[in-house]
């Protein structure tokens, strides 16, 4: 019995551990049962509910962690995860639920954070490491096996300076996963796509929201600038398209590329 089931067996909530955060489907859709504002993630309950996200589709969120296909890349099993934009959770505590040693979640200026992601964690009796922090200027002391970096890429202005910043806080034979809006534009050549509010790019800048943390978005790379960025910075690259990919196949202009330090 691992520290997830022990802790949820004792709770008397549920017996099956781990695999409840992984059941398919669910009983019924909650309206954020604490009352915050906004529910980014679909999130599964113990109580076999999922929290009603802002994606029509509900398992949204399920089908991204499918599509990253942990398992055959090496499981997280004593791994010590570090989920960048871990806005309500559902990584991180699905990385815990997947036997990961330690998951440190950091997010900032996201409105519900991190009332939702608290709230998530207390109901799966999960301990995720909660810090509130830009990455960029974070002073990180520990070194992480994998880094998720799922929906903050294309948040970035200086995405050269954050590649450096990752490799520095990845172990060796660490991996980082990345999940990105693509550009659209079909050329040869690596680009980055610049998000405007007055130009019609594939997702508006949000101009107003430039002030805050990782709100606004600013740059979409094609997959070739992404290929160029893992030779630039000295990580393997490693798609992460192909038939177990329904995310991608549902969403086209959504990537997943795995980065590794090895
Ligand atoms: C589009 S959401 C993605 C959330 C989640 N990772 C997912 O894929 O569902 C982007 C999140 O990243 C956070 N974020 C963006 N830039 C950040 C930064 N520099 N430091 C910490 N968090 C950041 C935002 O606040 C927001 O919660």
């Amino acid at each position: 019995m691992n520290k997830f089931t022990n802790q949820l067996a004792s709770s008397g909530e549920i017996a099956n551990g781990p695999d409840a955060f992984f059941k398919n489907g669910f009983e019924r859709l909650v309206n954020s049962p604490n009352q915050s504002e906004l529910w980014w993630h679909n999130m599964p309950l113990p109580d076999g509910s999922r929290i009603n996200g802002v994606s029509e589709d509900k398992d949204l969120q399920f089908k991204m962690w499918n599509a990253m296909q942990i398992a055959s890349n090496g499981g997280l099993e004593n791994k010590c995860v570090l989920d960048i934009g871990a806005n309500d959770g559902f990584f991180s505590l699905a990385a815990l639920a997947a036997g990961a040693r330690e998951v440190t979640a950091m997010d900032m200026d996201w409105g519900t954070w991190p009332k939702n992601i608290s709230y998530a964690a207390e109901k799966w009796h999960l301990t995720p490491t909660i810090v509130t922090a830009d990455f960029r200027t974070y002073h990180f002391r520990d070194r992480y096996d994998v880094i998720f970096f799922l929906g903050v890429f294309y948040h970035l202005e200086n995405v050269f300076d954050c590649m450096k910043k990752l490799r520095m806080i990845l172990n060796e034979k660490g991996v980082i996963y990345l999940e990105s809006q693509m550009s659209s534009l079909q050329v040869d050549v690596p680009i980055f796509e610049y998000s405007s509010d007055i130009y019609n790019t594939i997702a508006r800048q949000d101009k107003a929201s430039l002030g805050k943390v990782g709100i606004s978005n600013y740059l979409f790379p094609n997959e070739s600038a992404i290929m160029n960025l893992a030779h630039s910075y000295d990580f393997k690259i490693t798609s992460l398209d192909g038939p177990d990919n329904l995310y991608t196949k549902e969403n086209p202009t959504r990537r997943l590329f795995k980065f590794s330090k090895d």
